[in-house]
């Protein structure tokens, strides 16, 4: 199976601790490639009086999203693992529910993400605890500065529902 590959590398943590790793990370790297996508989804296809907004908001998330997708990706490699990160591989391991094909209205798009980045965040806080017990600090670190980053997309989305 391609997420248990581990390369020959001169990083020092032990083989057990990376493979542990990898395959949290890719885990975890499915679940935000899928949440990208579903972001990017409701930035094209919003409708409504808060469109502007909204579709500003989305593609601003959806480029902080990106940007743990590639932190995660690489985290994975550097302890000599695959990434398994196409948008196949992606589909096929995330925890995350298909979007909503019903949605147009502003808040029916915001409840959907407000669902998606809150088990996403749950999920990177849980894998934040596995790391650091497995004794990768740096990966506890990466999923830590996500985590916070998550928790505030959070907010951002669920302010527009909680007034
Ligand atoms: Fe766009």
């Amino acid at each position: 199976m391609a997420t248990l590959t581990t390369f020959k590398t001169s990083n020092d943590l032990p083989m057990d601790v990376r493979g542990h790793m990898i395959t949290l990370l890719n885990q975890n790297l499915a679940d935000m490639s899928d949440l990208y996508s579903q972001t990017k989804q409701a930035h094209w296809n919003v409708k409504g009086r808060n469109f502007i907004a909204l579709h500003e908001l989305f593609d601003k998330l959806a480029g902080e999203v990106i940007g743990y997708v590639d932190d995660i990706a690489e985290r994975t490699t550097e302890l000599g693992g695959y990434a398994t990160g196409t948008n196949r591989m992606s589909a096929s391991a995330s925890r995350v529910s298909e979007y909503p094909t019903e949605a147009v209205e502003g808040m029916e798009h915001v409840s959907a993400l407000v669902e998606r980045y809150a088990l996403v965040a749950k999920n990177v806080r849980a894998a934040i605890n596995i790391a650091t017990e497995a004794g990768d600090a740096d990966t506890a670190d990466l999923l830590t500065e996500i985590s916070r980053d998550m928790d505030k997309w959070v907010w951002f989305l669920e302010a527009h529902l909680q007034a």
